[in-house]
This record gives structure tokens, sequence and C-alpha cells, in this order.
């Protein structure tokens, strides 16, 4: 069956995008909302984001009067008796969607499909609110709709054969890139993600560094778009700690568990973006570094280059320096700092007990990186945030729950990464991430810090990337 006309419920935030979406591709849309007002909306937002493609001159001015005439809006849910496929984006509430699916499944066509566009809830449990559980799937958008290239297609135990499959070539066919998954919570996007948020708001309640060094090692160090807090301040604080309860609900794993401090500024209405204030305050100027230092002799243990390097800057070599960079080595003497250089921008600087960090960090600025001092914890801040998120990626593949290219496509186009986990764990090196799973696994002794077995496995093998299929 080829899908021709389209039912979306909700013109909210996502289903006004993904009404978009249909009626650029060239389908027939009908647009349900609640009421007349919030029908109005929708309305809005769909003729909003079509003005703004025409401003960009993205799309001509009769193109959007075609667009806005293939979608009819409505409140009334019957009009969906026609559609072949309906996707639903009502807010997150089980009690709400599966009484709309009950509502669905009655009006619409028995060979329709009903999709939803949950970020967390069972799709499986939606589905069995229906009569026809089997054509009914996870049609996961990203924000924004219109924009945003991937889109999870999630089948459950009891999809037939088909369906997903169906979904994802008409996902294509919106110019979609499509990754076909199971039912487990947060797909794979979400899965993999909210724990790495989540892990950067405990190491900021650890104090192992400052929010702004925490961002700027994962942004201008590790090359990621946004920072962690920037990140959950554009997600919502208050979202990204419900998804943290569904994955905690349904994993059992602590590191799921939303950390305190996500809790507290939800409580206190620190939502994010949506409320002006998150983690970050609504008119916080970024951080300014200080002013370069003078200059001091040094000693450098573990990485020649940079101490050539050094010397070409001017700096000199002592046997008794003013501080002494201990490069990927625990620092524990007087004056000794333990440095990290992540990607080409950044530095990680963690002093011993008995050493300040500003020397050290004076240096790594004269070095054009900019310095984040960190406390001397297992795998510092880059490390300890990143080595994790990439062995959760291979411990996903090794379930089977999805692909190396899919997991890859997903979070390159669903968070705008550069590269997937599996193109990141090559590029840095199957041993050099095993090495500093170990260490952290040694210091934390999280289970899941421990290296995945195919890592292991690989890696004793003697290979340098994962056999793709
Ligand atoms: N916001 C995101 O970034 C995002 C991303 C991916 C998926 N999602 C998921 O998409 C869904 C919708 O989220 P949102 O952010 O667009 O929410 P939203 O609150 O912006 O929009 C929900 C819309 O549904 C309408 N609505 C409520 N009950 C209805 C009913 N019975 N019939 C018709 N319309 C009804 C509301 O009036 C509102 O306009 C949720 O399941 C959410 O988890 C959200």
């Amino acid at each position: 069956m080829a899908v021709e006309s389209v039912g979306v419920v909700g013109l909210g935030t996502m289903g006004a995008g993904i009404a978009e979406v249909f009626a650029r591709a060239g389908l027939d849309v009908v647009g349900v909302e609640a009421d007349e007002a919030a029908l109005s909306r929708g309305r809005g937002h769909l003729e909003r984001s079509l003005g703004r493609a025409v401003e960009r001159g993205k799309l001509a001015p009769d193109e959007r009067e075609a667009i806005l005439g293939r979608v009819r809006l409505t409140t009334d849910r019957a009009e969906l008796a026609g559609a072949d496929l309906v996707v639903e984006a009502i807010p997150e509430v089980m009690a709400f969607k599966s009484a709309l699916f009950d509502d669905l499944d009655r009006i619409c066509k028995p060979e329709a499909i009903l999709a939803t566009n949950t970020s967390s809830l069972p799709v499986t449990k939606i589905a069995a609110s229906t009569g026809r559980p089997g054509r009914v799937v996870g049609l996961h958008f990203f924000n924004p709709a219109p924009v945003m290239r991937l889109v999870e297609v999630v089948r459950t135990v009891v999809t037939e054969p088909g369906v997903a499959e169906e979904m994802a070539e008409l996902a294509r066919r919106l110019g979609k890139t499509p990754v076909v998954v199971g039912d487990r919570a947060g797909f794979v996007v979400n899965r993999l993600l909210l724990p790495y948020l989540n892990h950067a708001a405990l190491l900021l309640e650890q104090g192992v560094a400052t929010r702004d060094g925490i961002d700027t090692v994962m942004r201008q160090g590790a090359g990621l778009p946004m920072g962690p807090f920037a990140l959950l301040d554009l997600i919502g604080l208050d979202t990204s700690y419900e998804v943290m309860e569904v994955l905690y609900d349904e994993t059992r794993d602590r590191r799921h568990a939303p950390a305190p401090g996500l809790r507290e500024l939800v409580a206190a209405g620190r939502l994010g973006r949506k409320s002006g204030h998150g983690f970050y305050g609504p008119e916080e100027a970024p951080a300014q570094a200080p002013p370069k230092g003078t200059p001091l002799t040094f000693r450098v243990v573990g990485d020649d280059e940079l101490a050539g390097r050094l010397e070409a800057a001017g700096f000199k070599q002592a046997a008794e320096p003013d501080v002494l960079l201990h490069v990927g080595l625990a620092a524990t003497g007087e004056r000794e700092v333990r440095v990290n250089l992540v990607g080409e921008g950044v530095a990680e600087v963690a002093p011993s007990l008995h050493a300040t960090a500003e020397g050290a960090a004076d240096l790594m600025r004269v070095l054009g990186r900019t310095p984040v001092v960190c406390r001397q914890r297992a795998g510092l801040v880059a490390e300890a945030l990143l080595y994790p998120y990439l062995n959760d990626a291979v411990r996903m593949y090794d379930s089977g729950y999805a692909g190396i290219e899919d997991i890859d496509a997903a979070m390159r186009l669903g968070c705008g990464y550069p590269a997937g986990p599996f193109e990141m764990l090559e590029s840095i090196g199957l041993e050099r991430v095993r090495d500093g799973l170990r260490e952290l696994h040694a210091e934390y002794r999280e289970p899941a810090y421990a290296p995945a077995p195919l890592l292991e496995e690989l890696i004793a093998a003697g290979l340098t990337a994962f056999p793709r299929r």
C-alpha cells in the first residue's frame, strides 16, 4: 500500500513540523487538534515555518501556497477515516496516548498504519491499546522535524512483517534517513545521549570541573556542536529528567538514575531555555579567557612533542621547573600538574593536591589551547564523558539492537555530531579507549565502565576497526 494521505494528531512543536514534512513531500495531510484555539496555534506554527523558508529563499511563494493547500486542519478526528497513516504527536502522557489510539483504531480504516512520535513511552503498550497492534509503530522525528534528517522507526514484537520497512521507505520519500529499531526505552539516540548528559551533571556535582569547563571540553575539545549543559538547557531539564526516569525504570542501571542536581533545578522551575533559565541564565556572557601569564620554566613527562613546542614558544626546560607537566599520568608531587590535550583546542589541566593550575594553564594558552581546570579524577572530563558513551554504543550493537552504520547515522543526524560513536572510537583508537575505560572502571568501580567484551575481543584479534557487514 502506498501512503498518499496522512493524518497528524497534535500540532504542537513536533506535530506541526511533521505535517509540514509530509505536505512538502506532496502528501495530503489532515491535521487534528484538540480545540479551536490549539488549532489556530498549530496553523501559526506551520505558516511561520513556511514563511521563514520563503524569506530565506529556500521555498518559492507559490510552493508555500501549494504546501498549505495540501494541509486540511480540523478539530474533528472523524476526518481521519480515509488516512493511510496517522502520526500522533500529543503530549508524552501514556493515558492520553492510549485513549487516543483506542479512538483512532475505531475511526481509521483497518489497513491504516497508526504511528506514535513518542520519545520515551513503550510503543508496544500503545499498540496494545488498539485492536490492530500489528499495524502500530513508532515514527520518532527530531526537533525541528523539517530540518533534522533522522527518523527512528520503531517496530515491536507484534508489528506485522513489512510495516516497519514500509515506514522506512516512506521516511526516505520525505528526504529523511530512517533507522529501524526495536522498542527499547530511548531507542538509539536518547539511550546513548541522555546518560552522557546525566553523567556530565554528576561530574559537575562532584566538582570535577565547572559548567563552563565541561562545556568547553566537549565543544571546543571533543568537537561536539554543543556542550552537555547547553544541550540540556535546549532539550529542557524536565524532559531530560523524565527520559532518565524511563531509562532507569527499564535498565535499573544506576547510571540512568537522574542526577540529583537535575531534580533540584526542575523543582526550582529552572527548566532550561523554555523557562529562560536552566544551567545557564538568560543573559550570561560566555566566560572570558584570563590574560596570559608570564613565562615559566617547565618539564614535561610523557610527551616530547609538547616539550618541543613549549621550547619553540620561548620557555626553558629545567630540572627543578616551576611547572612539571604530566601528560596522561597522575600528578602527585609539588608543582606537578596532569595535562590531557583534547582535540586541537583544549587542554585539561589537573593539579596535584600540592600544586596549583595557573602556571600550566598559562603554558597551554600560549600553545593556543583553552585550559580547563579539572580535579584529578579518572578520565578527567573528556574521557570520563566520552568513553562510557562509546562503550554503551558497542554494547548496544553487540546486543543486536541496532547495526553499526545505523547507530553512527543516528548520532550524526539526530544530534548533529561530527561522527558516530564507532567512527569516533576508531579514530581515537580501540586500545586507547579500552585503556581509558579500564582506568575509569578501576577508580569508580562502575560495572558499565568495564570495556565491552566485543571491544576486548577486537583488540585481542589485532583489529583496529569494527568489521562492517
Ligand atoms: N519536543 C521535542 O523535542 C520532541 C522530539 C521528539 C519527540 N517528541 C514527542 O512528540 C510528542 C509531542 O511533543 P511536543 O513537544 O510536540 O508537544 P507540544 O506540547 O508542543 O504539542 C502537543 C500538541 O498536542 C495537542 N493535543 C493534546 N491532546 C490532543 C488530542 N487529544 N488531540 C489532538 N491534539 C491534542 C496540544 O494542543 C498540543 O498542541 C511527545 O510524545 C514528545 O515526547 C518531542
